[in-house]
């Protein structure tokens, strides 16, 4: 289809099933597995660690696209990579030395993703964006699921699109944060082709239904 990628994320998963989730979203049209990794630091709110990873690489048969909302991310990546992990997103807020943080992903063999609160302008990726493989917009503040989705998104969405367009970059805008069936089309629109998807997914009657209404839309 003509539509975005779709990355459930796993952070609205029953962990108690882990497996079954992530047998579920193996038979789904997902594309990625998302991950959210949060430290009580850089987010109010701690998800889960390695461990759990681990086991969901057990499962998971798609790639692992791995949202770190952590301080210091350099002092991990390289066993985030060890875990599975394919996309390795860091936050522009967390990270002083991004250049350096982008080529210590890219030289484990990882695609590099930069993500953005909702209050961080995209014009602060304008001499970074070169380097990148995802621009990761998040649409609601991060730190936990179920949160309502933020209108001013789709304007930094387009903002986006169009520094790619202009330096000729065809950079994955993958959206996070209260993404529905509501907003996936006008998220599409504006220019993103990765949207993750938590509890809109995850709570509803059938997730492999749902997953594949937001991949045909
Ligand atoms: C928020 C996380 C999101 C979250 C999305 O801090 O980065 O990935 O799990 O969940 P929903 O879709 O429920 O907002
Ligand atoms: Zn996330």
């Amino acid at each position: 289809s003509s539509g975005a990628m779709i990355a459930p994320s796993v952070l609205a998963a029953d962990f108690a099933n882990l497996q079954r989730d992530c047998e579920m979203l193996n038979v789904s049209q997902a594309d990625w597995f998302h991950i959210d990794i949060m430290d009580g630091v850089f987010v109010p709110n701690i998800s889960f660690g390695m461990p759990v990873l681990e086991a969901i690489q057990r499962h998971a048969q798609k790639p692992l696209d791995v949202h770190l909302m952590i301080v210091q991310p350099e002092r991990y990546l390289e066993t985030f990579k060890k875990l599975g992990a394919e996309v390795i997103t860091v936050h522009y807020e967390a990270c002083p030395h991004l250049h350096r943080t982008i080529q210590q992903i890219k030289d484990l063999g990882c695609k590099a993703g930069v993500a953005l609160n909702p209050h961080t302008p995209v014009n602060v990726l304008e001499d970074i964006i070169q380097d990148i493989d995802m621009v990761l917009i998040m649409s609601v503040n991060p730190g936990f699921g179920g949160q309502k989705f933020i209108e001013h998104t789709y304007q930094k969405v387009q903002k986006t699109r169009q520094m790619c367009d202009m330096q000729g970059l065809n950079t994955l805008i993958e959206i996070d944060g209260g993404v529905n069936q509501k907003n996936a089309k006008k998220l599409i629109d504006a220019g993103a082709n990765v949207l993750v998807a938590g509890n809109f997914v995850f709570s509803s009657e059938n997730p492999i239904q749902t997953i594949q209404e937001l991949k045909n839309i």
